[in-house]
């Protein structure tokens, strides 16, 4: 057993204020009950030096230490040694693009790109493809994508990314930022905007890219993709392959006016939506394959999304590593996680 100390990232503590550390214990409860059982002890918010930092005891190894790398809030891991000092341990995550991919577009109703990876990594790990994560190019379905922001964090993890929002003026935004970017970074690329159509119908638009994080990848066909469709989320049984995604993985309308979330003008049910969507999301996923939701307890409490994930034929991950993600964005929003996980 060694004693490690992780630094929380400032843009984590900007985002989460007094929450980000809890966030982190949570987060690292369940890597403590899924690819790290019975390597991690618990983890506490610990005052060194007059800085804070959540330390927790585990017996890692590489890959231990490699999936710490990917937590979302991580800035800095130290090993600590029996005299108290504190040794830097290398992270290696997966990122394999620039960071600005994440960060260069900025508009109202942008999720957070720091619980974003929150998101992905609670639900990828409470799925069957958890022990794949760090070896395998998985496949993540952002049902609600909007501009994007799953896409590109799971793009960064060298992964597929598929979306579909049916806002026009998201899709377009989000295709005109990826190919300008793509072409600024000289990344070998293509990319297509074509009809999506099914059964002689026009459901919206899709757009097909398909790129390598360099030219020797390229030229060994070793590609990522994204595909992502202008439609409602309630067609996705009909856009994409039943069976074919490790994860979905989505935040959810809060039900909430954009732009006057101080005042808490409540706009429509999101748990409407879920009722009608989560049948379509779960026929896309591949059996063991999780959902992850984001939602606003206020409009959307815990408890009821749990049911409609059970209802939907997905096994609620609900221990107490899954129940500690609650936390305050504001008045009117208390955001949670609530995550699924389909049959095998
Ligand atoms: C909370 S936002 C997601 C924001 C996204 N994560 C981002 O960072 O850009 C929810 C999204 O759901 C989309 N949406 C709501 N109802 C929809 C429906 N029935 N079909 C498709 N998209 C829908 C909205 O257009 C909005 O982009």
């Amino acid at each position: 057993m060694s004693s490690y100390a992780v630094l929380v990232s400032p843009s984590a503590n900007r985002v989460y204020a007094g929450a980000a550390a809890a966030l982190t214990i949570a987060e690292l409860a369940v890597l403590g009950e899924t690819v790290l059982a019975g390597r991690l002890g618990d983890a506490h918010q610990e005052e060194v030096a007059g800085v804070g930092y959540v330390t927790f005891d585990g017996d890692l190894g590489a890959a231990g230490l490699a999936h710490i790398a990917n937590l979302s809030t991580a800035f800095a891991l130290f090993e600590r040694t029996d005299d108290g000092a504190f040794r830097p341990v290398r992270l290696d995550r997966l990122h394999c693009l620039d960071d600005d991919l994440l960060t260069i577009l900025k508009y109202q109703g942008k999720t957070n790109e720091v619980f974003t990876k929150l998101l992905i990594n609670v639900t990828v790990l409470g799925s069957h493809s958890a022990g794949r994560m760090l070896t395998d190019r998985l496949r993540v379905l952002d049902p609600l994508c909007g501009r994007g922001t799953t896409l590109n964090q799971v793009l960064m993890y060298g992964w597929h990314a598929s979306g579909v929002d049916r806002d026009a003026k998201d899709f377009d935004a989000y295709a005109a930022f990826l190919r300008r970017w793509l072409q600024d970074k000289r990344l070998k690329h293509t990319a297509t905007v074509a009809k999506l159509r099914r059964d002689g119908q026009t459901l919206g638009r899709r757009l097909d890219v398909e790129l390598a994080i360099s030219k020797e990848r390229w030229a060994a066909g070793d590609t990522i993709t994204v595909s992502s469709a202008l439609a409602d989320t309630r067609a996705t049984a009909e856009i994409f392959r039943s069976g074919s995604v490790d994860a979905v993985v989505t935040d959810a309308p809060y039900g909430v006016q954009h732009g006057s979330h101080g005042g808490g003008g409540v706009r429509r049910q999101p748990l409407d939506l879920l009722a009608e969507a989560l049948p379509g999301w779960v026929s896309v996923l591949r059996p063991g394959g999780a959902v992850g939701i984001a939602v606003n307890t206020r409009t959307c409490p815990r408890d009821q999304a749990l049911a409609l994930l059970a209802n939907a034929g997905v096994e609620p991950r609900d221990t107490a590593a899954y129940r500690g993600f609650e936390h305050r964005v504001d008045r009117a929003i208390e955001r949670d996680i609530v995550v699924g996980v389909k049959s095998e």
